[in-house]
């Protein structure tokens, strides 16, 4: 993960969409010939797009009043407990017509290419009814019709017990398995499952059922793993092979040698942590120490984590997590892309794989996190197509 393969004068040489060549500039260009266009990066860094593995983007509104209590003291489960948090969020949601969180979504996803992410995950999970749930999916299909930013969905619909079904929870274990996974398979609206495996939340049972469900009509496996309190969710990842096991901030050395046997990627998120106001952040060190496939991701969402900034979050990483830039750089783009199901296509420069690569203001690539709160990216480019420019009055977006 320390090693970025930095290329000092590099060039690419790009075909349509595609890097056809990477490597120093004298090479590239004697390969390369007459070319149509030449993009000058005159000196600056350029770096893969970023990958941002764990995000909640659609949603109808946000829940500043939340922030506010927190910031007087509440705590995120408290305002859970009292019928906030998630579930506020299911309200509006279900409130909202499918164009509406489309325009809301398209607008946040300018966020995402102005920091330099060019492919995200979106879950679902803030309908928690079947139509509600289509109706999310459905909108992140559409906000990928559009060419820039690429969205892979997930399927959350385990994301909380919605308020009809609080006296009987099971109920709606049992309307996720034998309905929603179902529909959701059949309509092809989603590439992985999730659930909020947490005491309070979804026990280990209820997960494994939902999981193995989700496993047998086709989906990968994600799980919001061991964030407020430690219940061997972690175990569960690595027992059911998962893809990601994601927060992981109360993981244990037993809970980190299940998920390196499991072959499970950690998906790290302490902007989650820092936004909660929490101090414990997840034992990344540990986790690459143990030789795991370390990533890190916003978890943007409207409660625990507003950030739409991967630069953010490599700043976190560093001071709070003590991963090197290098390691965070890593995690934010190659092994994202793994955890995505797309390390062959993008998270890195090189030939055969997507132009998604971002022209950042800066002359050396640790200046990312290291100036934080500066947004660095000057050019982001999606599919060889700017699509992004901070020079430009206007996003150039179609
Ligand atoms: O990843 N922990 C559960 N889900 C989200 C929070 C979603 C919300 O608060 O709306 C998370 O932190
Ligand atoms: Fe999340």
């Amino acid at each position: 993960m320390r090693d970025l393969a930095i290329v000092p004068d590099g060039a690419l040489l790009i075909r349509g969409d595609r890097i056809e060549q990477a490597g120093p500039r004298a090479e590239v260009e004697s390969l390369a010939g007459p070319v149509e266009r030449v993009i000058d990066a005159g000196g600056r860094i350029v770096l893969p797009g970023f990958v941002d593995a764990h995000a909640h983007p659609v949603f109808a509104a946000t829940r500043v009043e939340e922030y506010e209590l927190r910031s007087g003291g509440a705590t995120y489960e408290e305002i859970a407990a009292s019928g906030g948090g998630i579930r506020s969020s299911v309200r509006k949601l279900r409130a909202a017509s499918e164009d509406e969180l489309y325009a809301a979504a398209l607008r946040r996803t300018q966020w995402f290419l102005r920091t330099g992410t060019t492919t995200m995950e979106a879950k679902s999970g803030y309908g928690l009814s079947l139509d509600a749930e289509l109706k999310m999916l459905r909108v992140i299909r559409r906000l990928n019709g559009r060419n820039w930013v690429r969205f892979v969905p997930t399927f959350l619909g385990a994301h909380e017990v919605p308020d009809e079904y609080r006296g009987n929870p099971g109920a709606y274990l049992e309307l996720l398995v034998h309905e929603m996974l179902p529909a959701v398979a059949q309509e092809k609206l989603a590439e992985y499952c999730d659930i909020f495996c947490e005491p309070k939340v979804f026990q280990v049972p209820a997960a494994r059922r939902y999981l193995e469900t989700a496993r047998s009509l086709g989906f990968g496996l994600r799980v919001h793993a061991d964030q407020l309190e430690r219940c061997g969710a972690s175990e569960l990842a690595g027992e059911l092979r998962a893809v990601t096991a994601d927060h992981l901030e109360q993981i244990d050395d037993c809970g980190i040698a299940a998920l390196a046997a499991g072959g499970v990627q950690p998906v790290l998120l302490p902007a989650s942590v820092y936004n909660l106001g929490l101090k414990r952040y997840a034992p990344a060190r540990a986790m690459i120490d143990a030789g795991l496939a370390v990533v890190l991701a916003t978890d943007f969402n409207p409660g625990s984590s507003p950030t739409p900034s991967i630069p953010f979050v490599l700043s976190l990483a560093c001071t709070q997590t003590r991963m090197t830039p290098a390691e965070a750089v890593t995690a934010a783009t190659i092994n994202a892309a793994y955890s995505l199901g797309r390390g062959a296509s993008i998270g890195s420069l090189e030939p055969g794989k997507r132009a998604d690569f971002v022209i950042h203001d800066c002359a050396d690539y640790r200046e990312i996190p290291y100036f934080s709160g500066l947004e660095p990216a000057s050019e982001t480019w999606s599919g060889g197509r700017l699509v992004y420019s901070r020079n430009s009055p206007q996003m150039v977006v179609s």
